[in-house]
């Protein structure tokens, strides 16, 4: 039987992981000193970034997080299920959205539509990987761990199929056909 790991290619090592969460950590640290901001991580594939991410923040800050579910249909514009919501009031807030990776930029479109219906103060965005192309965002992504091309990768919170999201560098999966 064919071991689905044999296609993983090692693109992120933890090492490597490890250092940029760190510096984004420093940056945000110094963005929103004396801001009390929330950090709100898009679960499932968000949460060993944000635990990481956490770690190296200096300041005094709020912990938070939100269960998604998108809907995409081949050419449908998205839709988002919201599945679990933030416990804290986001009213007069400094929101930032820790999310694993964005892509088409649709989930975090939704997401940031959807927070701003609690009023904050201001919504900012750190992610971990971006897939930068042709992606036409109307956001701003504030802090990037890494920018990728537009191939599939697993590892550090992201999954295939619920898989691989316990390794803990980032890999490209080469063949998504081989199960
Ligand atoms: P977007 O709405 O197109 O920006 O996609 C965002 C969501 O799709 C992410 O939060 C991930 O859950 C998932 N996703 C997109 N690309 C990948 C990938 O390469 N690996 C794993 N999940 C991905
Ligand atoms: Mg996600």
């Amino acid at each position: 039987m064919n071991n689905l790991k044999d296609n993983l290619k090692k693109i992120f090592s933890s090492k490597e992981i490890n250092s940029r969460v760190m510096s984004l950590g420093q940056r945000l640290s110094e963005d929103f000193e004396g801001k009390n901001p929330i950090f709100i991580g898009v679960l499932n594939g968000s949460f060993m970034f944000m635990a990481d991410l956490m770690k190296s923040i200096s300041i005094t800050c709020e912990v938070d997080f939100i269960k998604l579910h998108s809907y995409k249909g081949t050419k449908s514009t998205g839709e988002i299920k919201l599945l679990k919501e933030t416990s804290i009031d986001l009213k007069h807030r400094n929101i930032v959205i820790v999310e694993d990776i964005i892509d088409t930029g649709m989930t975090v479109k939704h997401l940031i539509n959807l927070l701003q219906n609690s009023n904050p103060k201001s919504i900012s965005v750190a992610t971990l990987l971006f897939k930068s192309g042709l992606t036409d965002l109307n956001f701003n992504i504030d802090y990037i761990g890494f920018e990728i091309t537009k191939e599939f990768v697993v590892g550090y919170g992201l999954d295939y199929n619920q898989k691989f999201r316990n390794l803990n560098s980032i890999y490209l999966l080469q063949d998504e056909n081989t199960n």
